[in-house]
C-alpha cells in the first residue's frame, strides 16, 4: 500500500516535471504566407525560442519553403493530416469532452479532451483493455495549436531539428489538434511514450485489438518511409470501426489507403 502511495506520488512528480518542461519557455512561430495557390498554401514560417538558455536564439527559417496542402474538411472523423496536409489556420474542434478513462493529467486539463465520438469509443477500449487485467493510462490527447507549437519547438531545442521531425509534428500537422488522437502508456514502463511500450502486455493488445473500437496504430513499425515518423506504438488515431477494421486487416496506413504518401 504504503509503495503504491510513493509510486503515485513519483508520478505526479514526473508528470508536474515534463509540464514545467513544456511552459518554462517563451516560443513564437510565426508563419508568412507568401502567396495562395488554390488550397495550398506556401509558408516560410519563422521560428523564435526564448527562455533562460537561449535568450534572443532565433531559429529561423527551420521550415525551408514547403507547400502544405491545407485541409477541407478538418471535423471529418476520417480526416487525412500529415506533414503535407495541414489544418486550417485557427481550427479546433467544437465538441471537445473528457472521456471517463485512467488519465495522467488531472481534471479539467486539456490533455484529456477528445472529441466526443472519439472520447466515447475510447471508453469502450478502456473497458475491454481493462477486463483483460490490463492498465492502460492516457497520457497526450488533444492539443490545441500552440501547445503543439510549444511542444515541437521544445523537441527541436532540445534534440535538434532532424530528430524533431520524426517524432513530433509540426504546428498545424497534428493529428492531436484534430481531437481524434491521444498517446497512451502504462505503468510499468513510468507511463513513457517510448517504443518498449509495443512489449508490455497493454502495448501488444492494443496493437491487436484497437481496431475493433475504432483506432489505429497511426504510425506503425515498418512504415516510417510512408508515414514520415518513427514508430510510434501509444499513438492512437480514431477513425471510425469500418475504417479502422480496414486498415487493420489490410496492414495499410492512412497514406497507403488515401493513395498518396506524405
Ligand atoms: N508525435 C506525433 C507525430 C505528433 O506530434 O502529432
Ligand atoms: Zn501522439
Amino acid at each position: 500500500m504504503k509503495k503504491n502511495i510513493f509510486f503515485v506520488l513519483f508520478v505526479f512528480l514526473l508528470s508536474t516535471g515534463c509540464a514545467q518542461t513544456e511552459t518554462s519557455q517563451s516560443i513564437k512561430m510565426v508563419h508568412s504566407f507568401s502567396h495562395k495557390k488554390g488550397t495550398v498554401l506556401v509558408a516560410k514560417p519563422s521560428i523564435q525560442i526564448t527562455n533562460q538558455q537561449d535568450m534572443n536564439k532565433n531559429i529561423s527559417g527551420v521550415e525551408p519553403e514547403t507547400e502544405l496542402f491545407i485541409i477541407s474538411n478538418p471535423e471529418s472523423m476520417q480526416v487525412y493530416v500529415n506533414k503535407n496536409r495541414r489544418l486550417p489556420e485557427g481550427y479546433a474542434p467544437d465538441d471537445l469532452v473528457e472521456p471517463d478513462i485512467s488519465h495522467l493529467s488531472p481534471e479539467g486539463d486539456d490533455r484529456r479532451l477528445l472529441r466526443e465520438e472519439a472520447a466515447r469509443a475510447l471508453e469502450e477500449l478502456f473497458a475491454a483493455a481493462d477486463q483483460h487485467g490490463l492498465n492502460l493510462v492516457g497520457v497526450s490527447g488533444y492539443r490545441s495549436n500552440q501547445r503543439q507549437t510549444t511542444i515541437y519547438q521544445s523537441s527541436v531545442a532540445n534534440n535538434g531539428q532532424e530528430h524533431a521531425d520524426k517524432f513530433s509534428a509540426r504546428p498545424g500537422t497534428s493529428e492531436h489538434e484534430t481531437g481524434l488522437a491521444i498517446d497512451v502508456s502504462t505503468s510499468v514502463i513510468a507511463f513513457a511514450l517510448e517504443q518498449t511500450f509495443q512489449q508490455t502486455d497493454e502495448g501488444s493488445w492494443l496493437e491487436e485489438n484497437a481496431h475493433q473500437y475504432g483506432f489505429i496504430i497511426r504510425y506503425p513499425e515498418g512504415k516510417e518511409d510512408i508515414t514520415g515518423y518513427s514508430y510510434e506504438p501509444w499513438h492512437i488515431r480514431y477513425v471510425g470501426k469500418e475504417l479502422a477494421n480496414h486498415l487493420y486487416h489490410e496492414s495499410l496506413t492512412l497514406e497507403e489507403y488515401f493513395g498518396y504518401h506524405y
